[in-house]
């Protein structure tokens, strides 16, 4: 039995999927935020329900020899980096074993995965990064990322997953819009230009800066362009996004270019490819070079004969890897602007044998499956995949699934529909988010005989 507001000495068993210390209390669970499984820890409990209770760490009394400082200033501070308190190797133990909890718990599949691929060197990772505008209490503009569990923005000068050349142009814009009178929207008010700075950087250190505003025009505008070009010449593109709607979706529809083209050229495996600022592309590219060489060692030893689907292909950054591997490649991505760039890729690149097509994999799957398709890879979104396409899948006995995830919750649920018509052959993950709790993992099945 626990109380709201009762200090209480926990021990911490486990810790779940998002970090979280776990302890109980008799039957009930008490989560802890910042708790490392084996501490004894002091901590209040803020929340009680019927399941579970959770507490705020007060003092560790026994510690982790996992425990270490954490490097960043804003840690507990911003929603951001959950697992800097804990050290790296055992931050990736503990998503390899959260991950096979979550698979065995919702997926009811009997697999443990036991590679889970690192980075030496896990800082300054992210090529994209996009902060939110707010005000300071000296009522200048900020930018920085949201206090957990909330909409206030924490101002940051400076963070450990994002590159100095990034950290310069966002510090930059920022003294600017000041300099200027360029005032940060405000989401009580629904006033104010600026809303978010999204800054996207290339293998070159070449980037392109996305200012997202909540007015067609906003104050000097021109000059804060004329004074971001003069001072980066690695600054290769501006764009201004224009979102008036009042909800939480960061970019409007509406985007002017200011300078440049809408587009920055990556590099993964040795290939290139065009983003424009609104089409999904891996946050991480050494760990992506990892995962996508990954799914290509997985086609197997008859890739040369294979037709392969890539569904939800975003710029087609998976098709051309395999397009080089395989007979023929059909991308298929929701979003018009990506499958245009998917196209402009395969051009770059001199790929004839790939082709894009735009609509959901859901309404698309059941046109391509008499092409005689030997191979799907799939990379949805977080929420996974429609149940009809699974079906699609299971209904065309396609010989081979590479499913490639970002949410091992809904991978789980997935490979639980799957089970029974076809057989987990492998299980990888690669830590793409490094010091959070997420996870990219690749999952590899052939049908059952
Ligand atoms: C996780 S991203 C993967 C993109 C790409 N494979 C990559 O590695 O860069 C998921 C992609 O699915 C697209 N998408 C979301 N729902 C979709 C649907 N129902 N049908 C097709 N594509 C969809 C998104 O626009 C996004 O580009």
């Amino acid at each position: 039995m626990v109380n709201l507001n009762q200090t209480i000495q926990l021990n911490i068993i486990s810790q779940n999927y998002e970090g979280l210390g776990v302890a109980k209390v008799d039957d009930l669970v008490v989560f802890v935020d910042g708790a490392i499984k084996g501490e004894t820890v002091k901590a209040k409990i803020t929340k009680v329900t019927k399941n579970y209770a959770v507490a705020k760490l007060v003092e560790v009394i026994k510690a982790s020899p996992n425990r270490i400082k954490p490097l960043c200033p804003y840690f507990n501070i911003c929603g951001g980096c959950s697992l800097l308190h804990m050290d790296y190797v055992a931050g990736l133990n503990l998503k390899l074993d959260a991950f096979n909890e979550t698979l065995r718990k919702i997926g009811k599949i009997d697999y443990k995965a036991t590679k889970i691929y690192g980075m030496e060197e896990p800082h300054s990772y992210r090529n994209k990064i996009q902060m939110p505008a707010g005000t300071s209490d000296k009522n200048k503009l900020v930018f920085g990322y949201y206090k957990k569990d909330s909409h206030d923005v924490v101002a940051i000068e400076d963070c450990l997953v994002q590159s100095d050349n990034v950290t310069k142009v966002i510090n930059f814009v920022k003294n600017v819009c000041n300099e200027l009178n360029i005032t940060a929207y405000n989401e009580q008010t629904k006033t104010g230009a600026i809303r978010h700075i999204l800054v996207r950087e290339n293998k070159n250190s070449e980037l392109m800066v996305v200012i997202v505003t909540n007015e067609e025009k906003i104050n000097n505008e021109d000059i804060l362009v004329e004074k971001i070009i003069n001072k980066f010449g690695n600054v290769k593109s501006i764009i201004k996004n224009i979102n008036t709607m009042h909800n939480n979706v960061i970019l409007g529809a509406n985007s002017i270019c200011l300078f440049g083209k809408d587009e920055i050229v990556d590099e993964i495996l040795g290939l290139k490819f065009k983003i424009s600022h609104k089409s999904f592309f891996q946050i991480n590219r050494r760990q992506t070079e990892k995962l996508y060489s990954l799914v290509l060692d997985n086609l197997g030893e008859n890739a040369k004969e294979m037709n392969v689907i890539d569904g939800y292909c975003g710029v087609g950054s998976i098709s051309l890897c395999l397009a080089k591997k395989v007979k023929h490649v059909y991308g298929i991505e929701i979003v018009e602007e990506a499958i245009n760039d998917a196209k402009n890729n395969a051009v770059l690149n001199n790929i004839t044998n790939a082709s894009f097509y735009v609509g959901k994999v859901e309404d698309l799957i059941d046109d391509f499956i008499d092409k005689n398709i030997d191979c799907i890879v799939v990379d949805p979104p977080r929420k996974g995949i429609e149940e009809k396409v699974l079906r699609s899948i299971i209904n065309a006995n396609i010989k081979k699934i590479i499913y490639v995830s970002c949410n091992p919750a809904t991978l789980a649920r997935d490979l639980g529909i799957l089970n029974g018509y076809y057989d987990v052959k492998d299980i990888s993950l690669v830590d793409m988010f490094c010091m959070t709790n997420g996870v990219e993992s690749i999952a590899t099945l052939s049908l059952k005989r």
